[in-house]
């Protein structure tokens, strides 16, 4: 029986892309059945309905507190019954309520080498910065079991990049990126397999 995966993501989704294409392989031991977004723009539902994934939205407009929101989005989730929960992307620090009911079936990519480069305020063009600002002679990217705490669970899987002269934080991102697509997949499938 394949896994049944739910993704949440917030932005372009290109990491979604490479886990969705991965998965089209009739071998491949796991399945997307949800993708969710707090954007009702976010290109990441666009690339879902493209692949014929059901794709839902929440406005966190509509909540006057983040428990409440995640709440919300616990209920939505339920009846897809995900047995692994990916972060793609996903802008939004879960709270409590969220961990009530998926602790231990969460898991985020992030473009660092954790521990080093990870924590609040560690995302997008932030790390890159910090890690040339640094002097890092590498970087790469993370994948990880997700805990309350920002980017502290457990490492599943790494990829690692040089860092070259030169580099800028955008050179440096896409670079990390690529590795990214690559690793995500892995990583998913070493936990669906086992
Ligand atoms: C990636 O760099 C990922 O490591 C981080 O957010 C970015 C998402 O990019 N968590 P995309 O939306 O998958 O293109």
């Amino acid at each position: 029986m394949k896994k049944r995966v739910a993704f949440l993501a917030s932005g372009g989704g290109s990491n979604l892309q490479a886990l969705l294409d991965a998965m089209q392989a009739p071998d491949f031991p796991a399945e997307p059945v949800l993708v969710f977004s707090d954007k009702s723009g976010a290109r990441a539902l666009e690339r879902a309905r493209l692949a014929g994934v059901s794709a839902e939205h929440l406005d966190p407009k509509a909540y006057s507190t983040r428990e409440g929101f995640d709440m919300a989005l616990v209920a939505l989730l339920e009846p897809f019954q995900p047995d692994l929960i990916c972060l793609a992307g996903y802008m939004r620090i879960l709270t409590p309520a969220f961990f009530n009911a998926f602790m231990g079936r969460i898991i985020n990519i992030h473009p660092a080498l954790l521990p080093a480069f990870g924590g609040p305020g560690m995302y997008g063009h932030h790390v890159h910065e910090a890690v040339l600002k640094a002097g890092a002679r590498e970087s790469g990217a993370t994948v990880h079991w997700v805990v309350p705490e920002v980017d502290a669970g457990p490492i599943i899987l790494q990829a690692r990049v040089p860092v070259l002269p030169g580099d800028t934080p955008e050179t440096l991102a896409a670079r990390v990126l690529e590795q990214e697509h690559k690793l995500y997949p892995e990583a998913v499938k070493g936990l669906c397999l086992s």
